[in-house]
């Protein structure tokens, strides 16, 4: 079943997630200089100029949905379309309090811990780029243990380039933004399920898990974003946010019509963390 075969779904998602090229103006922040420049310089943001220059992508096509920390972005590269993810610079917006995720996260340099405790300029762009990073790395070892996630494929700066979900037709629709048959609803929680089981077996835990950041494609659920991915060995908290991942799991997946049991799924989840 791909979501092609939901009229209604892919009729709702081109109004609300595909903007073609319609949408210049987003687009254009990362590609118009305003100054003069040499044909060279195809990209106005420089970490996406860098990834052109080093071929990773050719150009952006497609604007899909803005993001409280990142907007991501379609482009076309020599491998096919790819998924771009921008973060925005995070003096630029009230940057989300991320502390609880990075308890007990390793930084190994006092100065830049102090700097980041102390929010200066310094401290604040190496949490920018600790935050993409991070996302970078979990989902490296995500994909490389088998776990439903867009394939990473380079990271620079503030950007990350991964496998693009979807078709020359649009992008994968997040579960959130579905009307799934009922056994569709079931294969869909099951398969969200066994992720949650994976990440839990790797002793981590999303920090942000529900239907909003699982994709549905051609009957399989991709989970993404992960920034603020965290691990049960360093975090004191983990506990209590796998609890609130299950919570907001079953919340979004009622609204698909689904009813699972928080504790017995929270002490299933929980027996697959290595101790
Ligand atoms: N690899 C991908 N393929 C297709 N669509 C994606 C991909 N990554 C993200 N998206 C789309 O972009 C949206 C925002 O991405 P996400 O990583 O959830 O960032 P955030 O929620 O922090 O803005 C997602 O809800 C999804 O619709
Ligand atoms: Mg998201």
């Amino acid at each position: 079943m791909r979501y092609d075969d939901y009229p209604d779904t892919r009729e709702k998602f081109r109004k609300n997630n595909v903007r073609k090229i319609s949408s210049k103006r987003r687009i254009s922040d990362l590609t118009e200089h305003k100054e003069k420049n040499t044909s060279l310089d195809k990209f106005a943001d420089p970490a996406l100029q860098e990834l052109f220059e080093r071929g990773f992508i050719q150009d952006v096509i497609w604007q899909l949905q803005q993001g409280k920390e990142a907007t991501v972005y379609v482009a076309t590269s020599e491998q096919g379309l790819v998924a771009v993810k921008v973060y925005a610079d995070i003096r630029a917006r009230s940057f989300k309090n991320d502390s609880l995720y990075r308890e007990g996260r390793y930084i190994g340099d006092a100065r830049i811990e102090k700097a980041i405790q102390d929010r200066t300029n310094a401290g604040i762009n190496a949490q920018l780029v600790l935050w993409v990073e991070q996302e970078f790395m979990e989902l490296h070892s995500l994909h490389h243990n088998g776990i439903a996630v867009p394939k990473p494929i380079a990271r620079n700066a503030n950007v990350i380039i991964m496998e693009f979900i979807g078709t020359e037709d649009g992008a994968a629709p997040r579960l959130s933004d579905l009307h799934l048959s009922k056994e569709d609803a079931r294969s869909a929680f099951e398969q969200a399920k066994h992720i949650l089981m994976g990440f839990a077996k790797l002793g981590r835990v999303h920090g942000d898990f529900s239907t909003f950041n699982l994709l549905w494609h051609e009957g399989k659920v991709y989970a993404i974003d992960f920034p603020q991915m965290i691990r049960f060995r360093e975090n004191p908290q983990a506990e209590i946010l796998l609890r609130r991942d299950i919570r907001g799991l079953l919340k979004t997946f009622h609204k698909l019509g689904i009813v699972a049991e928080e504790e017995a799924l929270y002490r299933e989840v929980l027996r697959q963390v290595p101790r």
